[in-house]
């Protein structure tokens, strides 16, 4: 290959939108998944990402049960590509098709206790594993409390392999007035491990320290 080459296959790869997974479960939070879906169809608006997306068995049942209506359907007029739990053929269920990025929002236990022992039994897992053995990012939007020593430690062992635990925890700093900026807290949080620039997010020692001392 010569240098020439070179230069131009790194020049394309900047190029190249990041390819995010976007995955949803059944552990409480479906506002958040709601809220990450709607800042990256923004991004993708911009050529700065693309999206598909794959649910858990439960994702359904509980962003009904939390949010009213039909997550796929959800997804499907925002024109993001679902693809069904047990299709291996998706693209991002090998790791030859290099999808950068893969955010489960919200996690489950039971989805952190899958991914921490590389059990593949649903497109979902396979995903993450496939993130894990290729060394790319893997953000695990934890939602659960309190916290038992399995779930302690499946954490601990997704984390040694490599993806980011980001509890679904928000900040108060902010003095957020509603429950969308409450949830925004988090998803800034999401997107910044991502690497996706965040719309108008309210940043510590910028927006939000110099707001408080003027
Ligand atoms: C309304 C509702 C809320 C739930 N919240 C959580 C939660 O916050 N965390 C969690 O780990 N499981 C939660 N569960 C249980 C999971 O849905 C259940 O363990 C399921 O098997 C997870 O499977 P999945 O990871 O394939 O979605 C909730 C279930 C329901 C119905």
């Amino acid at each position: 290959m010569t240098q020439a080459t070179r230069t131009g296959d790194l020049a394309n790869s900047r190029k190249r939108p990041r390819k995010i997974v976007l995955a949803i479960t059944g552990a409480s939070g479906s506002i958040y998944a709601q809220a990450v879906i709607a800042a990256l169809v923004a991004a993708r608006s911009s050529g700065e990402v693309q999206l598909a997306a794959v649910l858990s068995q439960s994702a359904g049942e509980v962003w009904s049960h939390e949010l009213g209506g039909d997550v796929r359907e959800h997804l499907r007029g925002l024109d993001v590509p679902v693809f069904d739990g047990r299709d291996y053929s998706a693209p991002f269920a090998s790791g030859s098709a290099r999808w950068e990025a893969m955010v489960v929002v919200p996690c489950s236990m039971s989805a952190i206790a899958k991914i921490a022992h590389g059990i593949s039994d649903d497109l979902l897992s396979r995903a993450a594993d496939v993130m894990l053995k290729e060394r790319r990012r893997l953000v695990l939007v934890a939602r659960e409390t309190p916290l038992s020593m399995i779930h302690l430690e499946n954490m601990l062992t997704v984390t040694r392999a490599g993806a980011v635990v980001l509890p679904a925890t928000p900040s108060f700093y902010a003095r957020p007035e509603t429950k969308e900026a409450i949830v925004d807290t988090v998803v800034t949080r999401i997107l910044d491990q991502l690497g996706v620039e965040p719309e108008g997010a309210k940043r510590w020692g910028d927006d939000i320290h110099q707001e408080s001392s003027r």
